[in-house]
């Protein structure tokens, strides 16, 4: 089983949530799109077989899964135990699996990238974690962060019993919390459209950034 440490801010509902969903996620409609953002990563942010790399809320591996093979060691951290079981039986090479909640117990190690996908909007406080992920990086070491463009309430639905606790962000006010927490040179790119029902597509962005 993953390292376990107590994941008290996570809510129960988010968890149970995840750790229900945990089974089938690779097979939803969303992930299927969401393979698109690895494939960007790998072809277009820099990678080095030197590097410290961390997924926050890792779920099933999405991202954690593809950079393993091209980094040192990439860790893996998630609150759902059983959405990192997932991960774990794909047996993937130089992958450390954390149970954990990043808010409240802060990051494992120290490391040369933070990455994450779809995640940020199931973080109440975004100012603390962005804290925790500079205080986690070493100088010079950078984020690479995908979420949600701010929507309407529409893209999860049933927010509440989901966890959401941000429809999605506005780019001005994520960079202002991450400058806040110590990055720098904010930059957000239109990374992916994904689509839900026959006629809704969200943007999702990717922001970058670096620790002095
Ligand atoms: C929507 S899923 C995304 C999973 C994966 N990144 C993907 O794109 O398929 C969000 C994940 O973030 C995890 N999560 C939410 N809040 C967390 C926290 N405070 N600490 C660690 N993991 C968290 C959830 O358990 C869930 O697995």
């Amino acid at each position: 089983m993953p390292s376990t440490t107590t994941p008290p801010s996570s809510s129960a509902t988010q968890r149970s949530h995840f750790d229900a969903a945990a089974a089938q996620w690779d097979q939803r409609p969303m992930s299927q799109q969401l393979a698109a953002v690895p494939a960007y990563f790998l072809e277009h942010l820099p990678w080095s077989a030197h590097e410290e790399v961390l997924d926050f809320g890792a779920g099933t591996g999405l991202l954690a899964a593809a950079l393993a093979p091209r980094v040192a060691q990439m860790t893996a951290l998630d609150s759902s135990s059983a959405m990192l079981q997932v991960l774990q039986d794909k047996n993937v090479p130089n992958l450390r699996l954390q149970v954990g909640d990043a808010v409240a117990s802060g990051l494992p190690g120290r490391y040369h990238a933070i990455v994450s996908c779809m995640a940020l909007h199931h973080v109440a406080d975004i100012g603390t974690l962005l804290r925790v992920f500079a205080d986690a990086l070493h100088p010079g070491g950078r984020v690479a962060l995908v979420d949600l463009y701010a929507e309407d309430g529409s893209f999860h639905g049933d927010n509440a019993a989901k966890g959401v606790q941000h429809l999605g962000f506005d780019p001005q006010a994520l960079q202002a919390l991450a400058e806040q927490a110590g990055l720098q040179d904010i930059a957000f790119t239109d990374i992916l459209r994904v689509q839900r029902g026959n006629d809704r597509s969200y943007p999702l962005f990717l922001m970058t950034g670096y620790k002095p």
